[in-house]
């Protein structure tokens, strides 16, 4: 049978089974969109150690100072002993290019040591722009193929081990570093183009093999206007957060494209910028003027 006919086989079966859900449910009973990241942090002997991994994901989102990722890993694995020595990693996103997973699979074979393993290691390691930021800890080298990377430091005041084995590392996001092309689109504006090209982790593997996709176009769907933010919600969301602050409508329009969950940091974040320069009306000139200095601050 086609692959395209038994897809429409399956889009027609109107019911599930159940499976057992063992230990590693994502990789033994069901199938899960993961990133595939090479964290890399410091040996004793000063090199830089590179371990694949999946289980790492974006945990505290909002509040500047604690952006935090969470990492889980074998407690036992050369990563999880030089986060706990060291504090320092960095978290590199690798483009979809088959030889870089192929490479990936080799670099997470358990056991290995840093030497060992990294004898094996095809990717261009760079100096962390971090270094000589504490003076008491070294920063990983960083991979130059990466089209993205985050410096993180453990913070070890979060409970780590919640499970026997593991090792659940909150990793403070100090720093993100993007490829020119990739910050570029993100403060001018994206396109399908200015994407760049992610492999996907299946979650599901069995005894021999890992299962890998490479990222196809992206595509945009708009927010439909009824879900999205007006000119009313700002005003209404303005009015509530500092009523004292006068909002001109077509000042409220500049920011009915942020997204109401950010919304009120938004708004938070220019008024005080208008108390600071003693207005009490906020303008759409202002609100240029803010964004002007915002963009000046990401250039810099
Ligand atoms: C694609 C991929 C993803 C992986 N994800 C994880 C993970 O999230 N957590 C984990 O403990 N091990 C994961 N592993 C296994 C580790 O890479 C393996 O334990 C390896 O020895 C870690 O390297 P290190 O000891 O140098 O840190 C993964 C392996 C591969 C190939």
């Amino acid at each position: 049978m086609s692959t395209l006919k038994r897809g429409l086989k399956d889009k027609m079966v109107d019911h599930f089974e159940s499976i057992k859900i063992l230990d590693n449910f994502y990789q033994t009973s069901s199938f899960f969109p993961m990133p595939i990241v090479l964290v890399s942090t410091c040996a004793e002997s000063g090199q830089t150690n590179l371990g694949p991994y999946s289980l790492v994901f974006p945990h505290m989102i909002a509040d500047e100072s604690k952006h935090a990722m969470m990492l889980i890993t074998r407690a036992d694995s050369n990563t999880a002993q030089n986060i706990r020595r060291t504090g320092h990693c960095a978290i590199n996103f690798l483009p979809d290019e088959k030889k870089y997973l192929e490479n990936c699979v080799l670099l997470g074979y358990p056991g290995d040591t840093t030497e060992e393993k990294m004898k094996d290691n095809i990717f261009t390691l760079l100096p962390s722009p971090r270094n000589g930021v504490d003076p008491n800890s070294p920063y990983p080298d960083i991979i130059k193929e990466a089209f993205q990377v985050f410096e993180c430091t453990w913070d070890s005041s979060f409970p780590s081990k919640l499970v026997e084995g593991c090792e659940n590392f909150l990793l403070r996001v100090e720093d993100i570093l993007l490829k020119p092309k990739y910050k570029e689109a993100i403060i001018r504006g994206m396109d399908a183009k200015s994407f760049p090209r992610m492999p996907i982790g299946y979650g599901f593997r069995d005894n021999i093999h890992f299962w890998f996709t490479q990222g196809s176009k992206p595509f945009a769907l708009r927010i439909p206007e009824s879900k999205g933010t007006s000119v009313n919600t700002v005003l209404y969301a303005a009015k509530r957060y500092d009523p004292t602050i006068e909002w001109m409508p077509e000042a409220a329009e500049k920011i009915v494209r942020v997204p109401r969950l950010f919304l009120k940091r938004a708004i938070a974040g220019i008024v005080d910028e208008a108390k600071k320069k003693g207005l009490t009306v906020i303008t759409p000139e202002f609100m240029d003027k803010v964004r002007d200095k915002r963009r000046k601050e990401k250039d810099d």
